[in-house]
């Protein structure tokens, strides 16, 4: 009896003191050492030496080991690097997890804010009892390695925060996973392919560019979802709301569309539900109109009937940016037919708020997929040799006059188009007095003149150089009176003056006058005016393109050519962007040479860009330029000083955050999500290809342009949440 109670009490002692025998094996110690050199001394470690009891640390929030039979079973290491900076040059992650997979006891691995650096090798599934592995906050890059998904007793994988790119690879064989975690990274445009067991799923801040997958109403564990601030198309899923285990809903800054049915109950457990900044249209269900002490609701930035109207859009705001987010700016000749009949489908669809059209997008978009390269949402990056380029087909009339309809919805209330008198203008300009001259140029002369009504205009005189038929003339005007849309110094209205026989024809156009200064001088004139902020200029800057646009296939051909100068850039009182002294339609010189056809001024004939196609492109490039200078604040002189800028640019753009944040213009510092930036600095390189081929379509810069302001807004709301509270 004496003797059991003996080797009872020898039991206990031998478990519960420190003996040699239970610390760590040898060549484990020798791993742990060896990873610290290889991390290059972090301060965690500091405790770290030959004769550490690694088993018996005690855990901080630094560092914390477990053992099991002198075996490491869990680490968690983590450094206090600042999100800019990596590990030295030297450091290798392949060395990296070569060490980590003599290790290959461990279940749990966390490297976080370690400053690591370089690709997922992907000898990274070797560890392969891992069923936990975070390495938050470090600057992996390049894909996530295929062989991931053979760690199948991964239950959390949590990449969050580096700098991933590439399609995620299929992880349904991972089976016992219920945390995934690929937050902030590059991923895209597919959703992932993922197993049914999830719990939480968060892809948010990355580039998935894709409507919501169908199969995700069969996670029927899943509990929070959050794929905010990426490129998500499509219209609502209605059925995430009612998933059976779900409590937490992020779907804010994405491009979804359409309405939501009336029939949507939300899931009893729901408790957080985000859907601001998509392009939501029609009323909103019962359940997410207010905040109730069952559910938090943030419905904003949509065109949400119902909503409170200050915080939603008006319906064309939705409506514009979904057939942006539809439309593919690029249709090859083979198959554009069926697929413009798709698209015309597709785009009534969303305007009807249909539900039926969801399916019809997601099977046009895998049409565009595959059958041409179109647009896969990605900043399509063409200066990589690797990338397909680009053909532009020309529009046909059909295309324009369906495109022209789209963009047209921009165009505002302005006072009703008319023809005025030469009295009139004579009036309004005192005469065409040269105090009230404004401009003189390759343009025509613009004058400044006061109507009857007390609204101040501008007065564009044009003398034409030669004789054209009336008929031509009258084509002409029709033209010109379409030319009215929120982002042009629109026209109010015209006035042909002719001599005998259309001789010496003079054409006046009326104009609105935009009184705000130009965008450069929001810009630089510092002592005049308060500076545009971050998300003031890339407003500014979607306007412009929105007029691009519009010009574009206003008529056909479109207008291109614009003379796209940032001192071309007018603002009004509302900041609101116009384009002011963009190119006038062609006027076809006898109404049956349709070939002899050519602008009225000598500086803006269509020859001068060879076709429209070029001439649309070259207004990308110049579109590009007052991009850049909105960025860097930065005027660019000469060809040169251009080129410089655009390689500190891509320098910046591939090294680090900060070099990139270093770039930009001292004004707009602490104004922009890092993101937003990005994209737009993306877009601006794109923009400025050399090859007009390279650059993109007006669409798909409009179209970053916009996800890029989805991020921004993403971004000030949740800095608002939290110095709240
Ligand atoms: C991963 O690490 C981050 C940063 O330390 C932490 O916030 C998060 O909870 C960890 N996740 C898991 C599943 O361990
Ligand atoms: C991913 O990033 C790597 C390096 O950062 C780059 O070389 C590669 O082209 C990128 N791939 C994609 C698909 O963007
Ligand atoms: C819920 O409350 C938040 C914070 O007060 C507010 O921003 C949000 O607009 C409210 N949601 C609704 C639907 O009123």
């Amino acid at each position: 009896m004496i003797l059991h109670l003996l080797l009872i009490l020898i039991l206990i002692l031998t478990s519960t003191s420190p003996s040699s025998s239970q610390n760590l094996s040898p060549s484990q110690s020798k791993t742990l050492l060896r990873l610290q050199r290889l991390l290059e001394y972090p301060s965690s470690l500091s405790s770290f030496s030959s004769n550490t009891p690694f088993c018996y640390l005690p855990p901080s929030p630094s560092l914390s080991i477990s053992c099991s039979s002198s075996l490491l079973t869990s680490l968690s290491i983590t450094g206090d690097k600042p999100p800019s900076l990596t590990l030295s040059p030297t450091f290798s992650s392949d060395s990296l997890f070569t060490t980590l997979s003599r290790l290959p006891s461990l279940t749990s691995l966390s490297l976080v804010s370690l400053g690591l650096w370089g690709p997922l090798p992907s000898k990274l599934h070797r560890l392969s009892n891992l069923k936990s592995l975070n390495l938050t906050s470090n600057h992996f890059y390049g894909s996530i390695p295929p062989e991931l998904s053979t760690m199948t007793n991964l239950q959390a994988l949590i990449l969050r925060g580096n700098s991933l790119n590439g399609t995620v690879p299929d992880l349904r064989p991972l089976s016992s996973i219920t945390d995934l975690d690929l937050s902030g990274n590059l991923l895209g445009p597919d959703f992932p392919s993922l197993g049914k067991t999830l719990v939480s799923l968060v892809l948010a801040r990355n580039h998935f560019h894709s409507p919501i997958p169908p199969w995700l109403q069969s996670l029927d564990k899943l509990q929070k979802l959050d794929v905010s601030s990426n490129r998500i198309v499509g219209n609502i899923p209605p059925f995430l709301f009612s998933l059976s285990s779900i409590q937490y809903l992020d779907l804010s800054g994405n491009g979804l569309t359409g309405a939501f049915p009336a029939s949507v109950a939300c899931a009893d457990e729901l408790g957080y539900v985000d859907v601001s900044n998509n392009l939501l249209t029609g009323g909103l269900p019962l359940c997410l109109r207010s905040n109730s002490s069952k559910i938090f609701v943030l419905n904003s930035g949509n065109c949400f009937i119902g909503g409170d109207p200050k915080y939603q859009h008006s319906g064309s705001y939705c409506n514009q940016g979904a057939l942006a987010a539809v439309l593919p700016p690029v249709e090859k000749k083979s198959g554009s037919k069926s697929q413009l009949g798709l698209i015309l489908g597709i785009v009534g669809g969303i305007i009807g708020g249909a539900v039926v059209v969801s399916l019809l997008l997601f099977v046009a978009l895998r049409r565009m997929k595959q059958e041409t390269f179109a647009y896969d949402g990605k900043l399509l990056k063409k200066s990589d040799p690797g990338l397909p380029s680009i053909q532009v087909a020309p529009r046909t009339p059909a295309e324009t006059r369906h495109m022209s309809q789209a963009v047209r919805i921009g165009t505002i209330g302005l006072t009703p188009y008319r023809v005025f008198s030469l009295e009139e203008l004579e009036e309004a300009t005192n005469d065409f007095d040269p105090e009230h001259l404004i401009e003189e140029g390759p343009q025509g002369k613009f004058y400044k003149g006061w109507h009857r009504d007390g609204s101040t205009i501008m007065v564009r005189c044009i003398k034409l150089k030669q004789k054209y038929s009336t008929q031509s003339l009258l084509q002409f005007t029709e033209t010109i009176s379409k030319l009215r849309h929120r982002h042009l110094v629109s026209i109010l209205g015209h006035c042909v003056v002719s001599g005998q026989d259309n001789a010496n024809t003079t054409i006046f156009l009326v104009m609105e006058f935009v009184s705000n200064g130009t965008l450069r001088s929001h810009l630089t004139e510092w002592r005049k005016r308060e500076m545009l902020k971050w998300p003031q200029r890339v407003a500014a800057a979607i306007g412009v393109a929105r007029g691009i646009q519009f010009l574009h296939t206003v008529a056909v051909p479109g207008i291109v050519g614009n003379n796209l100068a940032i001192e071309n850039i007018l603002l009004d009182e509302t900041l609101t962007a116009k384009i002011n002294n963009y190119n006038l339609p062609v006027l076809s010189k006898n109404k049956n040479n349709k070939i002899g056809s050519e602008s009225p001024f000598s500086t803006c004939e269509g020859s001068e860009f060879g076709s429209v196609e070029h001439g649309e492109k070259e207004d990308v490039y110049q579109l590009g330029l007052i991009l850049l200078e909105i960025i860097t604040g930065k005027p660019t002189q000469s060809r040169s000083e251009l080129d410089t800028l655009k390689l500190q640019l891509q320098k910046s753009l591939a090294e680090n955050t900060a070099k990139l944040k270093a770039m930009t213009d001292p004004t707009i510092r602490g104004t922009f999500a890092y993101d937003s930036l990005r994209t737009a600095v993306e877009v601006t390189l794109n923009c400025l290809s050399n090859e007009p081929k390279e650059r993109p379509s007006i669409d798909d810069v409009l179209w970053n342009l916009q996800y890029s302001v989805q991020v921004q807004d993403g971004w000030a709301s949740s800095e608002n949440l939290s110095t709240q509270s």
